[in-house]
């Protein structure tokens, strides 16, 4: 079977995006290849997070993705702080990386720029630059920011994961990922890794819009929905959502908000509801507050049971516990295994 790594990070709940875009893809893949997905709680630390705070969004994202259906029978779920041959494979990834291909990923120069709180709209990528060598800047970029792509690498082909399920925003790690293992096995002169490509599964992602007007939903948007809400917030943010007059003319095309509504109706309603409201709307007869109304109503079924769930697996330290250590067990078999044979290639003890 084909293995698969994932890695999310834990920044906060999971919202109705996260679920449609990328959690359904894993329900599947856990079916489908020998999956190992993982919490990404060594790259939170390039933010800096309190101990309290690594420990609940740990164990809250964790609970979530059970909730959702990620199950620990058929996939490897665990937290990435517990392999310990991750850091170890990431000094040898390390090794042969040069500083100049990591300062020059987007993502690093975007982040930098903000640890050294420089205007993103006024300055140079020269700029970055400078700041990051001045000593007088008070505000510093750490190695670890430098080098995030190194462990992301190092968290994929210590499994040789061949599929990454990723969003597009990561397709400049997936291709230092790529390159660090190629750059592996041509130094030593072997095939220890195979190049890990990006898995979309464009087919079964579905881009949910945000209500607010155009855009997609996102927790940095500030319009999301997330699995956690309770009913009244569902319905006091879906009767917020943005509407116009109405149609004039029979059969209009719909404006963006108005498509983001239906596009909406279209992943948690059935499709007579769908077909009810598209035709008011074609009939010029529509009244959005009914259609928020239902839309509110039908998010709200479908994300109650997982809602339970999650309150549920939350508050079941044993439970989330017992998971992260077996899957602890499994992923640090699979990266021991790995790694023996690195160390061999390396020119140490096994
Ligand atoms: N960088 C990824 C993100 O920001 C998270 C991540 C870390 C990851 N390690 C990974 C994703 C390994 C896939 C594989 O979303």
């Amino acid at each position: 079977m084909e293995i698969v790594v994932s890695g999310i990070r834990p920044t906060g709940n999971l919202h109705l995006g996260n679920y449609f875009g990328a959690v359904k893809g894993f329900l599947q893949m856990q079916n489908e290849y020998n999956c190992f997905f993982f919490i990404a709680d060594w790259h939170s630390l390039t933010t800096h997070p309190h101990p309290d705070n690594i420990r609940n969004s740990v164990k809250t994202i964790l609970a979530e993705y059970l909730a959702c259906g990620v199950d620990p029978e058929k996939a490897t779920i665990y937290l990435q702080s517990d392999v310990r041959e991750i850091p170890e494979l990431y000094l040898y990834l390390n090794m042969n990386a040069g500083i100049g291909e990591l300062m020059r990923t987007t993502s690093f120069k975007d982040k930098a720029r903000q640890q050294l709180h420089i205007d993103r709209v006024n300055t140079t990528e020269g700029d970055v630059e400078k700041e990051i060598f001045n000593e007088n800047n008070k505000h510093s970029v750490s190695a670890g920011l430098l080098t995030y792509p190194t462990l992301m690498a190092a968290d994929i082909i210590i499994h040789k994961a061949v599929k990454v399920p990723v969003g597009k925003d990561q397709e400049q790690n997936m291709e230092m990922a790529r390159r660090f293992a190629r750059r592996f096995n041509s130094t030593y002169g072997v095939e220890c890794f195979p190049e890990p490509a990006s898995f979309y599964y464009s087919s079964k992602a579905i881009k949910v819009p945000g209500l607010d007007g155009s855009g997609k939903m996102g927790k940095s948007e500030g319009n999301a929905i997330y699995l956690i809400d309770d009913e009244k917030t569902i319905k006091k943010k879906v009767m917020k959502a943005v509407t116009d007059a109405g149609p004039t003319q029979p059969n209009s095309v719909k404006p963006e908000p108005i498509a983001n509504l239906f596009t909406m109706m279209e992943i948690v309603s059935t499709k007579d509801t769908f077909d009810f409201f598209n035709e008011k709307y074609n009939n010029c007869e529509i009244r959005y507050g009914d259609l928020k109304k239902q839309l509110a109503e039908d998010i709200n079924k479908f994300c109650a049971p997982i809602r339970e769930r999650i309150l549920d697996i939350r508050s079941d330290e044993d439970y989330l516990a017992k998971v992260a250590r077996i899957g602890a067990e499994k992923a640090s078999e699979s990266a021991a295994k790995t790694l023996r044979e690195v160390r061999e290639i390396i020119g140490f003890r096994g």
